[in-house]
């Protein structure tokens, strides 16, 4: 099968790409970097020819309100229309967990505009919203910091890492379209300020988390329902801890 993988030089799209060539199938790693861009469409429809499956896996290099959901939106419209014009059969698309809880963000916001544009398209589609990455915790801290204090609110989270993110979306690159949305979380719940702290002490990172129910996420206001799956997530199986003491982790 030729898939096509948008945004497949980033950190899950690389993962992604290699699985399915190790499955054996046909895979063009597409990004600005390759020559195809979904913003000003530039190479997509060369990329795109034969493809049955796409999957995309891009992020906006920049996360400011206005920039995000050009991004987003203009990305969308161009590949949908692409696809459709290749006779594309399935679009699988990653997003987040929590996206239409989580609209007071610029970012949330993108990100329902382009599940909404991948919903009115007549392209078949699967989407796969999953909770946040452990490689995803540094900048959790980092957006958090000041000076040597992190704040931090003790929300519900479930996250996922990044290896079990591209299995299950290559799982579902190769099955048949849902025409629905499937969350993908990892295997246990552990609160934002507690997850960040085990990540800093296991980086030796001396910034101290101060648990502040106050504090914002991103500028958001998070509570236990925020961040987490609902009933029936697909779990990935990898634990936080096992990955914080074998990854390599820096500040
Ligand atoms: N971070 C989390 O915890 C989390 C949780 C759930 C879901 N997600 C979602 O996961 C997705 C992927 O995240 P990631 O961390 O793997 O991203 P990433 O490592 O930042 O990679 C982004 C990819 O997008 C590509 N890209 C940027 N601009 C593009 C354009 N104009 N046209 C085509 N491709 C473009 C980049 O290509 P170049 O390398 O050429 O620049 C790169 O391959 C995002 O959609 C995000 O919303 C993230």
């Amino acid at each position: 099968m030729k898939i096509v993988v948008i945004g497949g030089t980033g950190l899950i799209g690389t993962k992604l790409v290699h699985n399915l060539r190790q499955q054996g199938h046909n895979v063009v790693a597409a990004s600005p970097s390759s020559g195809v861009n979904t913003l000003t469409g530039a190479g997509l429809a060369e990329a795109l020819v034969g493809a049955e499956v796409v999957v995309d896996v891009a992020n906006s290099p920049s996360f400011e309100d206005k920039a995000v959901l050009e991004f987003f939106e203009t990305s969308g419209r161009n590949l949908l229309t692409a696809e459709a014009a290749a006779g594309v059969r399935h679009h699988v698309v990653l997003s987040v967990v929590g996206t239409d809880r989580l609209l007071a963000s610029g970012y949330f916001r993108a990100k329902l505009a382009q599940e909404k544009l991948i919903k009115a398209s007549s392209i078949p589609y699967t989407i796969v919203r999953a909770t946040q990455f452990f490689e995803f915790v540094g900048a959790i801290a980092q957006t958090a910091t000041d000076g040597q204090t992190v704040r931090l609110p003790p929300a519900l989270m479930q996250p996922v890492v990044s290896d079990d993110v591209a299995a299950t979306l290559a799982d579902v690159a190769i099955a048949k379209p849902l025409n629905d949305t499937v969350e993908l979380a990892g295997p246990e719940p552990i609160r934002m300020d507690e997850l960040v702290r085990r990540f800093l002490s296991a980086s030796q990172d001396t910034r101290q988390v101060i648990t502040d129910p106050q504090a914002r996420y991103f500028g958001t206001a998070v509570d236990d329902q925020s961040l987490t799956p609902g009933d029936n997530p697909r779990i990935g199986p990898t634990h936080f801890s096992d990955w914080v003491s074998r990854a390599t982790l820096k500040r």
